[in-house]
């Protein structure tokens, strides 16, 4: 009998997941993004619905079938992601942040697609709101849980962005490497904690990885 051996730690416990890439519109058939995958989020969701969790997905796109018995709403842009973040995290006890969220935005986005012949132009940016901050701003009893995706200095950032933005816990990823981030079924991570503590992860499949993720939530709420 499987069903017994379901750890259901999270029964009663709602969980709001951010997932994917966003995409930042430039005109109706081109848009800035980031090659992000959305597998790690969709195995958070997916964990922690089996764990009995009720789960709320904010996906950006991504080519990955909605989870069984989760609540997913589909989003395009940072903007969108944050209506729908904020609208969600007032009903959610546990807020983990995987979206690799485009930092900017081009300035203006063309109604018509941009031709050739309209000339070169030098692309206008302006910075997308920080979702998570927002979130850490009033996070209230919520365990909240970010992502940082580096190329370097992983602990110094990991830590700079867990103090920054409120977090208990922050999953530290170097990205750019063949067995972890962006695409890959497989992640090595850290976790770093508030009380200073580090623990750092053997590569492995994101759904192991996500399931240790919610021990230490779990662990985080005892
Ligand atoms: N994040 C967010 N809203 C943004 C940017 C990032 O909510 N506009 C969240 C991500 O979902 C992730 C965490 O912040 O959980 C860290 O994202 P990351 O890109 O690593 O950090 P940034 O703070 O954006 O800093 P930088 O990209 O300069 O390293
Ligand atoms: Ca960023």
């Amino acid at each position: 009998l499987m069903a017994c051996m379901t750890p259901r730690d999270l029964a009663g416990k709602r969980v709001m997941v951010t997932a994917g890439p966003t995409r930042e519109p430039l005109d109706p058939v081109r848009f800035l993004s980031n090659p992000s995958s959305g597998k790690m989020g969709y195995a958070l969701a997916r964990a922690a619905e089996y764990r009995g969790a009720d789960v709320t997905l904010i996906s950006g796109p991504v080519h990955l079938p909605a989870p069984f018995n989760v609540h997913t709403v589909s989003v395009r842009t940072a903007r969108e992601m944050a209506a729908a973040a904020f609208e969600h995290m007032a009903s959610a006890d546990i807020i983990i942040k995987t979206a690799a969220v485009a930092d900017y935005r081009p300035k203006e986005t063309s109604d018509h697609k941009i031709k050739k012949g309209e000339g070169d132009k030098i692309l206008e940016l302006e910075r997308n709101a920080d979702i998570l901050m927002g979130i850490g701003q009033r996070k209230e009893g919520r365990i909240l849980v970010g992502f940082a995706a580096e190329t370097q200095n992983l602990r110094e950032n990991a830590l700079g962005k867990l103090e920054r933005k409120n977090l208990d816990m922050i999953v530290g990823n170097i990205v750019g490497q063949p067995d972890s981030g962006f695409g890959s079924d497989t992640n090595r991570v850290s976790l770093f904690f508030r009380d200073g503590t580090r623990e750092a992860l053997e590569p492995m499949p994101k759904d192991a990885v996500a399931n240790i993720i919610l021990d230490r939530v779990a662990g985080l709420m005892t």
